[in-house]
């Protein structure tokens, strides 16, 4: 048994023609309930498809007789340069989706020359992913431990570790429903029951992987089995505030942006507490069911933190044109959560590589057929959308 050949891995990914075909990669080879972890969302998961929704119902306006030779598609946030205008998103428990977990998505991201965001409920640490690709662009994510000296502790380890740019998530004082997660009885670590061992028996290299890579990491993250949002709810502080994100202010001296703002008011309270950017995300609709698309509450957003400050949005982005729609629609950057995941289920780091190859060769495109050069050249009056200018 061979758990992994690199020609037939790297043959089936170069079959993937856009991200929903290495999502089909993904669900095949992936156990269900880790699938369903990332491809899930909170409640109904009506957030997650209108987000989704938000996207397909655009107009991008090509601009005939303008045409570019070739695109940039390079640009700078938060102080330095990214090749691409998007990175990826911070995502808990990455290990569990393929066994390389964060190591993979940072040097795939570290080829690519765009920035790598770990989570504070990331399964490598801070120190192992800034060895893994030392060259590549940093930041890191953090939710407010009940325990305020771990907070620090991870702040001063990122820092030490060079990692550039805070996002402090605000949307997760609870964790979400995730009801796919109740259905599978997904407890972390994972338990060894009937319905795993059958699915052990159709995805041998999932598997194989797992059980290589110490999955110890996970057990010391709780004394026994536990679901997600008990073991969110006992680490995370509830009662997170603007004094809170005051105090992150006031002990993070790099870059620090909100992530999880969605209304033009918690926009001007977080810049007013210090942060430098905003992150306009509805956590890909896996926080509050029912609340706004993230690609319509961009304007209100815009419109509140004024045209300078930068804003990054996230959420339901699959492909290059919707990284495009969200540049029209005011942001400066985008973050990709599930189409990062998607790419690391189907091929470890490879897939992650692919996914990026496939989003920024459909962004070249698009923009080349919107007669648009540069980033820059995208924004308000290309794009026309159903609900107008809000
Ligand atoms: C996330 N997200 C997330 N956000 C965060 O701030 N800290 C975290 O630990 C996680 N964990 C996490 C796990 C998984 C499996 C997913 C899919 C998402 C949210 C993430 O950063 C981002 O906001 C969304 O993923 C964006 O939506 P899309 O791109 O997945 O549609």
């Amino acid at each position: 048994f061979e758990p992994i050949n690199p020609d037939r891995r790297a043959a089936r990914l170069a079959r993937a023609a856009d991200l929903w075909d290495l999502r089909r990669i993904a669900r095949r080879r992936t156990p269900r309930a880790a699938f369903d972890y990332v491809d899930g969302a909170a409640g109904r998961e009506l957030t997650a498809r209108r987000t989704r929704e938000a996207f397909e119902s655009v107009e991008l306006l090509p601009r005939i007789l303008h045409g570019t030779a070739t695109a940039d598609l390079s640009t700078s946030i938060a102080g330095a340069p990214s090749a691409l205008p998007f990175g990826i998103a911070p995502t808990g428990f990455t290990r569990m989706m393929h066994a390389e977990g964060e190591t993979g998505g940072a040097r795939a991201a570290a080829a690519a020359g765009i920035p790598f965001t770990l989570s504070t409920m990331g399964t490598r640490s801070i120190e192992e992913v800034a060895e893994a690709a030392p060259d590549g662009r940093r930041w890191f994510q953090l939710y407010l431990w009940r325990d305020r000296e771990r907070s620090l502790d991870l702040l001063r380890r990122a820092q030490a570790a060079g990692y550039d740019t805070l996002l402090v998530t605000v949307d997760t004082p609870v964790a979400g429903q995730r009801l796919r997660d109740t259905r599978n009885g997904m407890v972390i670590p994972p338990r060894l029951t009937l319905g795993t061992v059958l699915d052990a028996s159709v995805r041998p290299e999932w598997w194989f992987n797992f059980l290589t890579t110490d999955p110890l990491k996970f057990a010391s993250l709780s004394a026994s089995s536990a679901d997600l949002g008990t073991l969110i709810n006992t680490m995370f502080d509830p009662t997170l505030s603007f004094a809170d994100l005051e105090w992150i202010r006031s002990v993070w001296p790099g870059r620090l942006f909100v992530k999880g703002v969605l209304t033009g008011e918690d926009a001007r309270k977080s810049m007013d507490a210090g942060a430098d950017g905003l992150v306009v995300s509805n956590h890909g609709g896996r926080q509050l069911d029912k609340a706004p698309v993230s690609l319509r509450a961009l304007a209100e957003v815009r419109t509140a933190a004024g045209p300078d400050v930068e804003i990054v949005l996230d959420s339901g982005v699959m492909g290059g044109s919707d990284v495009v729609a969200a540049l029209c629609a005011g942001a400066d950057f985008v973050l990709i959560g599930r189409a990062y995941l998607y790419g690391l289920m189907a091929g470890g780091q490879q897939g992650v590589e692919r996914a990026i190859e496939l989003i920024a060769a459909e962004l070249r495109v698009t923009m080349q057929l919107m007669g648009a050069a540069t980033v820059s050249d995208l924004g308000p009056g290309m794009m026309r959308t159903p609900w107008g200018a809000e």
